[in-house]
């Protein structure tokens, strides 16, 4: 739903990095930590390509797909997310549905057509938002911008995990060869490919556990503050 027009004056905290690469989890916790609202931009972009099959619009019919996410009664709450009133997390956190996405996202009338909806989440007392061009484009003047990443080889064990855990099935060697495509497709793109920006720190997590990396954020952030 779109909410009231978002203030400057509300701080981000944009988390930008590629998949799999616990960003998503390190945000949610970030933002639980300093009890401000959390964003994951990714399931906007997986959502919308949901609705696209839903809908039987072609996944590279971009203009059909900008007026399709225009339109889209998309909702969050207690981290769920909703289409239409129906809960559609399990539809769309599966291998295919992050494909489907990557190929979208590399439309830019879909990406315009999804700017102000993410910008609507910049509400008191704050938000972290996590994706690919958080700090870039979405939120240029976060307050903060951190660039998470793990090599792929940890990125693809962290995706298995996490897969087989919700029950789905997974192999590891297909994972990798997903991952390091996705990587290519999202980074090769024209409009805000994945790359880290000058003004973000970069946060390499290969060797760290979820609560470091949580820590080397909320101490950057606690730095920001006091400077
Ligand atoms: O973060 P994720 O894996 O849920 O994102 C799914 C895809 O959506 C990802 O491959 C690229 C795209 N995406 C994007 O282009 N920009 C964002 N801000 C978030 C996601």
């Amino acid at each position: 739903m779109f909410r009231s027009p978002s203030d400057l004056s509300i701080p981000v905290i944009a988390i930008d990095g590629p998949s799999a690469s616990g960003k998503g989890t390190v945000a949610m916790l970030v933002a639980q930590a300093l009890g401000f609202h959390y964003l994951d931009s990714g399931a906007i972009y997986r959502v919308t390509a949901h609705a696209a099959a839903m809908a039987g619009v072609a996944l590279d019919h971009e203009a059909g797909l900008a007026s399709l996410a225009r339109g889209l009664q998309l909702e969050f709450d207690a981290g769920e997310v909703f289409l239409n009133g129906k809960p559609v997390g399990d539809l769309i956190r599966g291998e295919e549905a992050g494909r489907a996405a990557s190929r979208i996202a590399a439309l830019p009338a879909l990406r315009a057509a999804l700017l102000e909806r993410q910008r609507a989440f910049r509400q008191a007392p704050g938000l972290v938002s996590d994706g690919r061009d958080m700090g870039s484009v979405v939120f240029p003047d976060a307050a903060l911008k951190v660039f998470l990443t793990a090599s792929a080889e940890e990125r693809a064990k962290r995706r298995y995990k996490q897969l087989i855990e919700k029950g789905f099935d997974a192999n590891l060697g297909a994972l990798l060869q997903d991952l390091k495509e996705r990587d290519a497709r999202d980074a090769a793109r024209s409009a805000a490919p994945l790359q880290q920006s000058a003004d973000a720190v970069l946060l390499e997590t290969t060797h760290l556990t979820i609560q470091q990396a949580v820590q080397q954020v909320l101490d950057w952030w606690r730095d920001c503050k006091t400077a």
